[in-house]
């Protein structure tokens, strides 16, 4: 089976692993945590950086840093990773949920800015902005970098200003990618977090990490998630979280991280191939690529236009008969149990979206070969054009 996305780790891992075990430091002491903590807010364009055993907990702890509260309402695309979802339903609080923009996949900026003007208030008493309909706090904006295609954030950055909501970025995928030719770690957010989760572009076999520009919020979240630890007595001034990436982890995130710019490369590369390959056949269209920013391409694929979901469960599985790993991708958020009840917009955009999606094959070492054998079968089973 050529395998959808699977890690490189053709460079230094087994050594800084070996030297873990030398050392003992395979906790979350150890010097390959801060090295990695410096490489990220480096590549990342931002000031610090604090390493978390996933970026599910890096996502949740940054919410409640960011001030999130029980029964409060985040702003959330409903296309995204359950994750991100569920990090807002970890604090107690519920998503609002969004449809997206056809050009990026990401939160639609315009949907925004109208619920912001027609379904939010200040309350009288102390100018909390409450969601008019269901009576709770609006607390924060957590976009999502899908893809790793950065959203629109000059505009989500303005409008959380005129608002005075802290933004915690999703960007999971989208570590060695730009915005405006800015890294995507330095884009004003609060917080924002990378995963390192074995199918991402570089990974530390499981990990997240938090960047900001903001020496205190670092501090505030570097706290909550050690356990809120004050000195040596055990003493504990907060709820605090055992969220910290071990040494283990961080010695692979190294070693993944010194090959950053060629992975990310290499992912471009693929993505360009498909792209051109199936540029000519009626009704499939490329996955977004926006003008604005320089996507990361974590994933390829197409989206098929002309067939109903029944058509393309039958090819994604003519493709896996023929050894390719050809998946479906993320179903929106509105549509899962837990979050059913969840305030949203209308969803156009996102149930088009993941009923006409096909991800293929993207890793970073994907050889020419087994491409052109991917592209063939897709092309087959498309009946060319
Ligand atoms: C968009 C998105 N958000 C959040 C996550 C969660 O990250 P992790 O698996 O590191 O907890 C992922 C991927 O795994 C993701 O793709």
């Amino acid at each position: 089976m050529i395998p959808l996305a699977v890690p490189n780790l053709a460079g230094r891992e087994a050594e800084y692993l070996q030297e873990c075990i030398t050392s003992t430091f395979v906790s979350t002491v150890g010097p390959f945590v801060t090295r990695f903590e410096e490489m990220v807010a480096a590549a990342s364009g931002a000031k610090y950086a604090v390493a978390t055993s996933a970026g599910t907990t890096a996502l949740h702890a940054a919410l409640l840093s960011a001030g999130v509260g029980r029964d409060d309402l985040v702003i959330a695309p409903s296309f995204t990773f359950i994750a991100s979802i569920a990090a807002i339903a970890h604090c107690g609080a519920l998503p609002w949920l969004f449809d997206v923009s056809a050009e990026n996949w990401s939160i639609d900026v315009g949907l925004l800015a109208n619920k912001l003007d027609t379904e939010t208030h200040r309350r009288r008493a102390d100018g909390t902005l409450v969601h008019t309909e269901t009576g709770r706090r609006v607390s924060a904006i957590l976009p999502v970098f899908t893809l790793g295609i950065p959203a629109q954030m000059d505009e989500i950055n303005e409008l959380a200003k005129a608002y005075h909501l802290p933004v915690v970025v999703d960007a999971a995928a989208a570590l060695g990618t730009f915005y405006k030719e800015r890294p995507s770690g330095g884009l004003g957010a609060d917080f924002t977090m990378f995963s390192f989760n074995g199918n991402k572009t570089v990974t530390a076999g499981g990990g997240g990490i938090i960047v900001t520009d903001d020496p205190e919020k670092a501090r505030l979240f570097r706290h909550l998630t050690t356990t809120a630890r004050v000195g040596a007595d055990y003493d504990h001034d907060m709820v605090g979280y055992n969220y910290r990436m071990t040494n283990l982890q961080a010695a692979v995130g190294c070693a993944q991280m010194e090959n950053l710019e060629r992975f990310v490369e290499a992912k471009r590369q693929i993505a360009g191939r498909y792209d051109e390959a199936f540029s000519d056949i009626i009704g499939v269209e490329p996955f977004p690529d926006p003008d604005y920013a320089l996507s990361g391409h974590w994933f390829s694929g197409i989206v098929i236009r002309n067939r109903d979901a029944q058509q393309l469960g039958d090819l994604r599985v003519r493709l896996r008969e023929a050894g390719i790993d050809a998946r479906p991708f993320w179903k929106p958020a509105h549509l899962q149990a837990p979050y059913t009840g969840a305030p949203k917009t209308e969803m156009t955009v996102c149930e088009n979206i993941w009923q006409q999606i096909i991800t293929l094959p993207c890793s970073t070492a994907l050889t020419a070969t087994d491409q052109n054998y991917v592209i063939d079968c897709v092309r087959r089973q498309l009946g060319n054009r």
